[in-house]
């Protein structure tokens, strides 16, 4: 297996032969990287109920892991030990740039920004994700080793703690500062820490068909494209105990027609814009007035930390929307670059577009900046 280490990074190549495919090793994928956050504001996250942690330490051979909030890091950090820190994205505006970059992998693929803080020695272990996942290294230096897919005996040193045994890597690299190592999922990898490092994994997310159903039992639930199994004008049949292909291809049919429905591409639209970030209402709502008078003065708005607009252009049976978080938000046509601007991340204001903006690109952001998705930008 060649070209597993690439010195220039260029986006078709990477599509075409390398996402989803195998895994490969970027050299300075960030010329001159900056750490956005250190070990102290990750420690200070961890300590939050609503946030996702976890320090996973091994001493002497022995693993442990503690799970967020954690109240007593000198308790939780010994030997040597890794604090993994879940969703930085929704909390840590500063860190948006490290997953710019990728955004030739559309938004809603994108599932968080996890960060982690290992000290000398120390890693997860050897294991297998179910995602894709682009390890962006800060400061230290790590020893990633990635090896193929394949049947690995599975062991679990601690009950939260899954590790494989006996990969052989193809990948054996030492990564520093803005290099990045790819890893598709199912590919087994090692990171071990050489000094102290900050690991950035952008990390993807793609729906089972689990998933896929829950989005179709809540279309179905709320009573849109509902149907009953309907059998007029049947064919005799020889014996009652005997099931026809007809009717098992009418039932499957008939869900068919329910994933085929626009209810259920309205559904799947929401459930693939959720992002799990709750709504932090104002305390004092805001009005349409309001919002439109400090538009024309010229002040700015900005999405909240994490969040992260779909829009849908109104062709091919999709609709003309923008999805936040599960809520649609349709508009006209002459609406879409507001719109776009809006879906687009940028800090906005009156002189993003030519065309003034209309009365329900203003109340859209209105309802953005009342349930929390939008603020008020302070450059
Ligand atoms: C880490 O940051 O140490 C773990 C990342 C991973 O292997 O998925
Ligand atoms: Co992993």
């Amino acid at each position: 297996m060649n070209n597993l280490y690439l010195e220039h990074f260029d986006r078709d190549t990477f599509l075409s032969e390398y996402w989803q495919q195998k895994p490969v090793v970027i050299k300075r994928f960030f010329p001159n990287f900056v750490d956005p956050v250190d070990e102290n504001d990750l420690a200070g996250l961890a300590q939050e109920a609503e946030v996702d942690s976890r320090i996973v330490s091994n001493t002497n051979g022995q693993w442990d892991v503690a799970q967020g909030p954690i109240e007593d890091f000198d308790q939780a950090c010994k030997g040597q030990w890794t604090l993994l820190v879940q969703g930085v994205d929704k909390y840590i505006q500063d860190v948006a740039p490290i997953m710019t970059p990728f955004n030739f992998i559309p938004h809603w693929r994108l599932d968080d920004l996890m960060v982690s803080y290992a000290t000398q020695g120390a890693g997860v272990g050897a294991h297998i994700d179910q995602y894709d996942v682009f390890l962006v290294q800060g400061k230290g230096k790590r020893r990633w080793r990635v090896g193929k897919p394949d049947n690995y005996a599975e062991i679990l040193p601690h009950p939260k703690l899954r590790q494989i045994e006996g990969f052989e890597p193809i990948i054996d690299v030492v990564v520093e500062p803005g290099d990045v190592v790819y890893v598709p999922p199912g590919w087994p990898h090692d990171g071990e820490t050489i000094a102290d490092s900050l690991t950035y994994s952008v990390g993807y997310r793609a729906p089972d068909n689990l998933q896929l159903a829950e989005s179709l039992a809540m279309m179905l639930d709320r009573g849109e494209a509902q149907n009953r199994y309907s059998d007029p004008k049947r064919a005799p049949q020889r014996a009652p105990y005997l099931v026809s292909q007809n009717d098992v291809t009418a039932l499957k049919l008939q869900l068919i027609n329910a994933i085929n429905s626009d209810d259920f591409t309205l559904a799947l639209l929401e459930a693939m814009s959720e992002q799990g970030i709750p709504e932090y209402p104002l305390d004092t709502e805001v009005t349409l007035q309001q919002v439109s008078n400090e538009f024309a003065a010229g002040i700015s708005f900005a999405p909240a930390p994490g969040v992260r607009a779909l829009i849908t252009e109104g062709k091919h049976g999709l609709p003309r929307a923008m999805f936040v978080n599960g809520t649609q938000f349709n508009f006209a046509k002459t609406d879409s670059e507001w719109f776009e601007a809006l879906a687009s991340g940028n800090v906005l204001n009156a002189t993003c577009c030519q065309d003034a903006p209309s009365f329900t690109f203003l109340k859209t952001l209105t309802t953005l900046l009342n349930n929390g998705y939008w603020e008020w930008y302070e450059g």
